[in-house]
């Protein structure tokens, strides 16, 4: 009823009265009244005037009904813990498809080998919950076209030079932007979810004690309206995995990357390997040559670019 609202709001620039509402939306004006008092406290500015309800500003929150064609999907907390647990709790009592957990901050926000993720707000925190019907092996696929469609929405919506590092990360001018980290539960081989979590610096100052780290709102000298950046991602992503052509995955993160062609280190838990990285497998792992000619194959790892 809320989605229903707005659109009713934002679409009139004068006021509406409670009479016509009514008529729209076959509820009583003291039902409406009840769903404006709730917006006002979300803090939604609505005057109300003898004439009726006017919009004048909304927040940059991305509740669940401002997505309207999603809305049953979409869960926003003002603060969790992790957006990751949640959505895993989420996925384990068997919510649908394409569900996303979003929170305004996160105490625990938590990144790839075990590292902190700092979550204050004004940046974008959210976990999907997605449900590929495919073998467990085939699922780094689906982080790296989830990471491909974010990198060129960035691009398309902020219009920064967004690439891609391996594994997810996404870099514009050698700063980091976006993390991403993904959990899998399979049964049988088969991916039975995955969890993929996705920071971005969106309208928050990046982490002070991460010098290679970047926001949008750094970059832009301006904020990025969060709601509508995450909307059109999400249709941009769903799209992408309906169709369920991941052949062409690798090649289309190939095609932005930031690391390929580059000096790295990587640093698993076991190892240090030094190279020149010269391509990513189609199972997503990446080929680093090393000094004396040999091509190892990185599963995983902390990639550094340039090491010096
Ligand atoms: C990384 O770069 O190491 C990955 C960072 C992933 C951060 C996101 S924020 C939303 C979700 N919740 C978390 O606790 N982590 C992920």
């Amino acid at each position: 009823m809320k989605s229903q609202l707005l659109t009713i709001l934002n679409a009139n620039s004068e006021p509406v009265s409670g009479e016509k509402i009514s008529e729209k939306l076959g509820i009583s004006r003291v039902a409406i009244w009840k769903h404006i008092q709730k917006l006002q406290a979300c803090g939604y500015e609505i005057e109300s005037g003898p004439t009726g309800y006017r919009l004048k500003n909304a927040p940059d929150i991305p509740y669940s009904w401002e997505f309207s064609q999603r809305e049953s999907r979409i869960h926003y907390h003002d603060h969790v813990d992790s957006t990751m647990d949640t959505a895993r709790q989420m996925a384990r009592k068997g919510c649908p498809d394409f569900t996303v957990v979003i929170a305004g901050t996160q105490s625990q926000g938590r990144g790839r080998m075990d590292r902190d993720w700092a979550s204050p707000q004004g940046g974008l925190y959210f976990t999907l919950v997605l449900r590929p019907d495919i073998p467990a092996v085939m699922s780094p696929r689906v982080n790296f076209a989830t990471a491909t469609v974010l990198a060129h929405t960035l691009r398309d919506l902020c219009a920064i030079d967004a690439r891609v590092k391996w594994p997810n990360d996404i870099l514009v001018q050698g700063q980091k932007i976006s993390g991403m980290l993904s959990e899998l539960e399979a049964a049988e081989d088969q991916v039975a979810y995955i969890t993929i979590g996705i920071g971005i610096n969106m309208n928050n100052q990046p982490p002070s004690n991460l010098p290679t780290a970047t926001s949008v709102r750094t970059l832009k000298g301006t904020a990025i309206s969060r709601k509508k950046f995450l909307a059109d991602f999400l249709d941009r992503l769903e799209a992408k995995l309906l169709a369920q052509d991941f052949s062409t995955v690798i090649e289309e993160w190939k095609s932005i990357s930031a690391t390929l062609g580059q000096p790295v280190r990587i640093v698993s838990r076991h190892e240090v390997i030094e190279g020149k990285a010269v391509d990513v497998d189609p199972n997503g792992a990446l080929i680093v040559e090393t000094a004396d000619g040999l091509r190892k194959t990185i599963y995983y790892g902390d990639c550094f670019h340039n090491p010096v």
